[in-house]
């Protein structure tokens, strides 16, 4: 069986070329979509996340303006910079990157951001509309997940999808929209996680295995049936000394065992990471174009 490699970069040129094209046609409405971005602290990765994302605003015609807090910043002098970006005109998108040093006042400072700026999907009221099916910005990794199978010609439609992972950003959200009753959805979904006894068992039964747990190597070729499709959203770094920086990135999944029993499977690095990139502009580029008609972007 020829493996179908879905790679993350190619489909995001596409959509990224259609984003163009609505940013142009902004821009010549007097809109300039523009993104506020907040970086607290000093976390390597955190910080070539936000680096990235913000090349791609420029790529596509984002305009992004970033502020940079210390480690040990305040509640207060966070809070602000928050209701800043929540106050500018020439903001429509809100990336606050997570995690902050201090991880209890993360859903504070979501809740404190406007939903209609809410281009991660975080906040409570775009989570709830989402689940309703409602209008709403989704989350960013599991809106580029179901774009990554639609646009690969894989269809969710009555596919038993099993969900490995129950965070906030990726696994319970992405567990809710695969299973709406849209042209993205309409699966059966297991959500599996640290709870559950014998993944394997689950895994097993999938026609789609979504891989969303932080642990290098978690799912295994015992574990999936022949004809799989996997999507690997995992981003570890392992130790290696050949590499230049020491370490390299691989997923939550055992990508060369897998890719001989797989019909289709995402790589790490270059599979979903850039998906999510490009829903994150996709969604301020919604947002502009909501400012655009209304001003007002949930009604
Ligand atoms: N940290 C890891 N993934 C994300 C994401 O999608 N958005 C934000 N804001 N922080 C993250």
């Amino acid at each position: 069986m020829t493996t179908q490699i879905l790679d993350g970069k190619i489909i995001s040129k596409e959509v990224r070329e259609e984003l163009k094209k609505d940013i142009i046609e902004l821009k010549s409405s007097g809109i300039i979509p523009g993104l506020g971005v907040l970086l607290v602290g000093d976390d390597p990765a955190s910080r070539s996340y936000v680096t990235a994302k913000e090349k791609a605003c420029e790529d596509v015609g984002i305009y992004s303006s970033e502020i940079r807090l210390p480690s040990n910043a305040s509640r207060d002098e966070i809070l602000d910079v928050v209701h800043q970006f929540n106050g500018n005109e020439k903001i429509h998108g809100i990336l606050v990157q997570l995690p902050l040093p201090d991880g209890t006042m993360e859903q504070e400072v979501i809740d404190t951001l406007s939903p209609e700026k809410d281009v991660d999907g975080f906040h409570p009221i775009n989570i709830g509309r989402m689940a309703l099916g409602l209008s709403a910005f989704l989350s960013c990794t599991p809106h580029g997940i179901l774009h990554m199978l639609k646009r690969s010609g894989l269809s969710t439609n009555g596919a038993h999808v099993v969900v490995v992972g129950r965070s906030h950003i990726v696994g319970r959200p992405l567990a809710t929209m695969l299973s709406q009753k849209n042209e993205l959805g309409n699966a059966t979904v297991t959500m599996c996680h640290t709870g559950t006894k014998n993944l394997a068992r689950f895994t097993r039964e999938a026609d789609i295995v979504i891989a969303a747990i932080g642990r290098a190597n978690t799912i295994t070729a015992e574990m999936v049936s022949d004809g799989v499709v996997i999507i690997d959203v995992g981003v570890n770094r392992v130790e290696d000394a050949t590499a230049k920086r020491g370490y390299r990135l691989v997923g939550d999944v055992d990508f060369e065992a897998i890719k001989p029993k797989a019909k289709a499977i995402s790589p790490v690095p270059g599979g979903v990471g850039p998906m999510t990139i490009t829903m994150l502009l996709y969604n301020t580029v919604e947002s502009a174009k909501n400012h655009l008609s209304s001003g007002r972007s949930l009604e």
